[in-house]
């Protein structure tokens, strides 16, 4: 089984009916799709690859050499002990905002330029796609966008990109690559290595491989998307393994609500033709959320729920 595939390119001409019915599947179904033609030029996706791998080993490799998961992974090796590192992963990651500019890396050269470019165009990719999604379940145009910018513009969106790398591990049954969790906040963008695998997505009891598609854009969806719709769309497991061999490069950017965004199922949902559905979700903050979720992010997300319904 593999991940649906979707042209993005189709979302606009004589097939974007057909394909804005893919994109509602895959987002009920799947809760992961992968986009090829996306917009996103193959130019600037070949220099994001080679700045991210510059960067790891001029900037981020020697701290891995000395970091919590090699030196608990090596304490298990010498008591030869056959348990499992737990409670951490076996990956680098650095988070790249607006906010935190001034601490971008900077010895890398053309990390900051190339980064910041890539960044404005998956921006307006994730907006695209949150007004395919607004369309799909039949929201005005530009309404998950604006619930996330806290219904105003002064609470602005959040938009982050996380850089991963997830080196070769000499014991990979004994660690986790990144333990199994859903995601918190709202559209998720992931440009996974061409080669290596690793992220997998729980579906129907099984765990599947996202399998690398050369340049494609893999999409997946978070938990407060699954509120708005009303659980029409779902956040899904995912995990990533890890390998022996492969350094497996990952840069997952996500658009996500304000801490000050109110958020819960969009009242749209819940009236329709005269006919009350229920709310399946609570109501609250979404910084109120991420306090939960800091706390219980390898957990069920169903009890995050209900404590934020508490808060
Ligand atoms: C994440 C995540 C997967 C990956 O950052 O939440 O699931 O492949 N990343 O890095
Ligand atoms: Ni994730």
């Amino acid at each position: 089984m593999a991940i649906p595939v979707i042209d993005f390119s189709k979302i606009e001409g004589d097939e974007r009916a057909k394909t804005l019915a893919q994109i509602d599947g895959c987002c009920e179904e799947w809760g992961f799709f992968q986009l090829i033609n996306h917009g996103i030029s193959e130019e600037l996706l070949e220099r994001v690859k080679k700045v991210a791998s510059e960067c790891y080993k001029l900037e981020r490799e020697p701290g891995f050499k000395n970091s919590k998961p090699v030196q608990l992974l090596n304490e298990l090796i010498e008591k030869k002990s056959d348990g499992k590192v737990e409670n951490v992963d076996w990956e680098d990651v650095f988070l790249l905002s607006d906010e935190n500019e001034d601490d971008w890396p900077s010895r890398t050269s053309g990390f900051k330029e190339t980064m910041k470019e890539y960044r404005v165009e998956l921006r307006k990719l994730a907006i695209k796609v949150m007004e395919v999604m607004d369309e799909n379940l039949g929201l005005p145009k530009g309404y998950i966008n604006k619930v996330f910018n806290g219904g105003d513009n002064e609470n602005a969106a959040f938009f982050g990109t996380k850089v991963s790398h997830y080196p070769p591990c000499p014991q990979p049954e004994m660690v986790n690559g990144l333990r199994a969790h859903t995601d918190a906040g709202g559209v998720i963008l992931l440009f996974q290595d061409d080669e290596v695998k690793g992220l997998q997505i729980l579906k129907d009891g099984e765990w599947i491989d996202v399998q690398p598609l050369k340049n494609a854009i893999v999409i997946n969806i978070g938990d407060q998307i699954e509120v708005l719709s009303n659980g029409r769309y779902k956040s899904v497991w995912h995990r990533v393994f890890a390998t022996p061999d492969g350094n497996r490069r990952s840069i997952a950017s996500f658009y996500n609500p304000s801490f000050k965004a109110t958020i819960e199922p969009a009242t749209e949902l819940l009236v329709k033709k005269d006919e009350e559905t229920p709310a399946k979700y609570p109501k609250f903050a979404f910084g109120d959320y991420m306090s939960v979720y800091v706390e219980q992010k390898f957990l069920p997300k169903e009890p995050r729920f209900e404590a934020v319904k508490a808060i």
